[in-house]
């Protein structure tokens, strides 16, 4: 059984979420691999909006394991919030469907102050999420980090909390001018919440490997996007995981050999939140259009989305890290209404015509964008259902991204609901 990874293409905020959601009715498992409740997964069904951080999107769908892996790193207060939420909107997200790896590593309290006081404190703000993705991350690769199997050995629990604050706290008071932070009340805090963590814990590579033994079909559900990975993108205004699809499987503990479907998720124009370079960024009327007619405020901190037109080159880059078999292109109908509308296809970077983001520190600051311009389309997409219900200019601007990518484009979608999402 082949297993797929879905991911974002740019810098997140592309509605993976709605795909992940419609892709499930197809498999048995969601895995989440990467990332932590930065993320935030908007998915309307039935009527009802279901904003989801940590917690796969699988968990929507009756009967779907959901799979929490060791490249997470989890609030595990927010993690009890969220399946709070999920359960007072009545779904199960009991242990015996939604399994946390014991090697994932725990936000803590102390990353999240970190986060706030760097980014408080910064010249050049990064625009984080401020939920201690960084230092949480940080404290793994120090190998500092406390994982949640940590909560069934209290011993090495606190001497590592004990440990960790010994540092956090000579930044906290000299650096930042925060009080120190109790490493006893810390650890009795972490305590009072194992029981009801405890039970979700599980070996998450047997569970993977035993499910695809067994016939059963995988989904590995990406985070951000690939333009926020941090080796590959737009460096230092990235997330501090690697998002690019080969991390499913470092991520989660199994070979990627098993994974033969990678399906990229590419917003018909570009977003990002938070600072960092950002090529088609457009400052007038058609920038604030887009924002407003695409909703485009994040779904974790509520912040403005930076909008402009479709990038190439950035895909171009996802695509060579990726090596995407599909593409499932979202929010088309965002540009309904539009006279023209632009295709980046390469930039211009000192004299040269360039296909790829270069790679220099301030490279991407200095690029000028060469577009393609097509024009636009006006009727509304929202009630279109197959690819000849599309507009004849709007099937073209599909056309040429395909084109442009040499990457199927097997997936449209034109509305947030689920039936809003066809196959071409
Ligand atoms: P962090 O992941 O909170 O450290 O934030 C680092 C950068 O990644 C910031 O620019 C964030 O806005 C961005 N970021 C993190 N998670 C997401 C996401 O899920 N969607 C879009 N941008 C994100």
């Amino acid at each position: 059984m082949s297993h797929m990874i879905v991911v974002g293409a740019q810098w997140g905020d592309e509605g993976k979420g709605k795909i992940v959601d419609l892709l499930t009715s197809e498999v048995d498992m969601v895995v989440r691999f990467q990332g932590g409740n930065n993320a935030g997964h908007t998915v309307i069904a039935n009527g009802k909006k279901y904003v989801l951080h940590v917690v796969p999107s699988g968990i929507l769908h009756p009967g779907k394991m959901c799979v929490i892996g060791n490249g997470v790193v989890l609030d595990p207060e927010g993690f009890l919030e969220e399946i709070d939420a999920l359960a007072a909107l009545g779904l199960d997200v009991s242990p015996s469907r939604l399994k946390i790896s014991y090697r994932t590593h725990f936000i803590m309290p102390y990353h999240r102050a970190l986060d706030g006081a760097r980014e408080g404190h910064a010249k050049d703000k990064i625009g984080t999420t401020g939920r201690g993705i960084g230092p949480c991350y940080e404290d793994k690769k120090a190998r500092v980090g406390v994982r949640a199997g940590d909560l069934t050995d209290p011993e090495v629990l606190k001497s590592k909390i004990t440990h960790a604050l010994e540092e956090k706290n000579v930044l906290f008071t000299q650096l930042y001018g925060l009080p120190v932070m109790d490493a006893e009340a810390v650890f009795q805090k972490l305590m009072a919440l194992a029981p009801r963590i405890l039970p979700y814990l599980a070996d998450v590579s047997s569970v993977i490997l035993d499910a695809h033994a067994a016939g059963k079909r995988i989904m590995f559900e990406g985070a951000q996007g690939v333009m926020l990975d941090i080796d590959h993108g737009t460096y230092p205004f990235v997330t501090s995981s690697n998002v690019a699809c080969d991390n499913a499987a470092l991520g989660s503990g199994i070979s990627s050999g098993i994974i033969g479907e990678r399906i990229a998720i590419v917003k018909a124009y570009t977003t990002r939140v938070g600072a960092g370079p950002f090529p088609t960024e457009l400052f007038d009327k058609t920038g604030e259009e887009l924002r407003s007619r695409g909703g485009e405020f994040g779904a974790t901190t509520g912040r403005p989305r930076r909008c402009g037109w479709l990038d190439i080159a950035v895909l171009r880059e996802m695509a060579r890290l990726c090596g995407p078999t599909s593409i499932a292109l979202t929010k088309v109908d965002v540009l309904s209404g539009m006279k023209e509308v632009k295709i980046c296809v390469a930039y211009e970077y000192e004299g040269r015509v360039v296909q790829y983001p270069p790679q220099t520190p301030r490279g991407l600051d200095q690029v000028k964008p060469v577009y393609e311009t097509m024009p636009g389309w006006s009727e509304d997409l929202t009630g279109c259902d197959r690819w000849e219900s599309l507009p004849e200019n709007c099937r073209r601007y599909i056309d040429r991204i395909q084109e442009l990518l040499g990457v199927k484009i097997d997936y449209i979608s034109v509305g947030p609901d689920r039936k809003q999402t066809f196959r071409r």
